[in-house]
C-alpha cells in the first residue's frame, strides 16, 4: 500500500505518541518529549514542523524538524520514525524527501541529524548513511556508558558547503 504525506493534526496525537513508543528504541521521557513538540507545533510553534505519512487515514510515520538556533540555514531533523511493521517499505525515505524538498525550498542549508553509536541503532545509522548523511562527529559515552552520539550531517546545498570549506 502506498502512503500519503500530510500534516500531523490534533486527532494524530496519541497515535503520535503509540508509534513512538512501538519503535521500541526510545525511553518514555523521550517519547514524552516527541508528544510535546508536537503540542507546540499546534501551538503555533514554528520551531518545530512536522509531517506525516498515512495509509488511509493511518498515521504509519512522520518527521520533525525545525531550524538550529543560533545558526544560519541549519536545520535538526529531531525526529524520524515508521510503525516497526512498515519499515523497510520505503516510507522513511519518502519523509526525509519530502522534509529536504520544503528546507531547500527554504533556503537550508544544512540537516543535522543525532543518533546513538549502539549496535541496535545500526539501521538507523545504515539510513541516514544510504540517504546521503556524513558521520560529522562522535560524542563517546554520551548518553551513557559506553552509548556515544553520533552526528550526522547532510549538505543540502549541493556541494556549496564543502566548496566554501578553507
Ligand atoms: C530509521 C527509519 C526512520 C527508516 O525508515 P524506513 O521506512 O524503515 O526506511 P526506508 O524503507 O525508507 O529505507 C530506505 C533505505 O534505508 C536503508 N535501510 C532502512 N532500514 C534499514 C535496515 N534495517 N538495515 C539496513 N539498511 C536499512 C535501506 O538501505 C533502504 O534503502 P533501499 O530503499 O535502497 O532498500 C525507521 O527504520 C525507524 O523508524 N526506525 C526506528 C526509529 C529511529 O531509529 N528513528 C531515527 C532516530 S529519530
Amino acid at each position: 500500500m502506498s502512503c500519503s504525506l500530510r500534516p500531523v493534526g490534533r486527532a494524530q496525537r496519541a497515535p503520535l505518541e503509540r508509534l513512538v513508543r512501538a519503535t521500541d528504541r526510545f525511553r518514555e521521557s523521550e517519547v514524552r518529549t516527541a508528544v510535546e513538540l508536537l503540542d507546540e507545533a499546534l501551538a503555533g510553534d514554528d520551531d518545530y514542523r512536522f509531517v506525516g505519512a498515512y495509509e488511509g487515514e493511518a498515521l504509519v510515520g512522520y518527521a520533525c524538524w525545525g531550524p538550529t538556533p543560533g545558526t544560519e540555514g541549519t536545520h535538526d531533523l529531531y525526529w524520524i520514525v515508521v510503525a516497526p511493521e512498515r519499515q523497510g517499505a520505503g516510507i522513511g525515505r519518502t519523509l526525509l524527501a519530502d522534509v529536504e524538498r520544503k528546507l531547500t525550498a527554504d533556503g537550508g542549508r544544512l540537516l543535522v541529524a543525532e543518533t546513538s553509536g549502539r549496535a541496535d541503532y545500526a539501521p538507523t545509522r545504515a539510513f541516514y548513511e544510504k540517504h546521503g548523511f556524513i558521520r560529522a562527529a562522535t560524542v563517546p559515552g554520551y548518553y551513557a556508558p559506553a552509548d556515544d552520539l553520533v552526528i550526522y550531517t547532510k549538505d543540502l546545498t549541493d556541494g556549496e558547503l564543502a566548496r566554501a570549506a578553507p
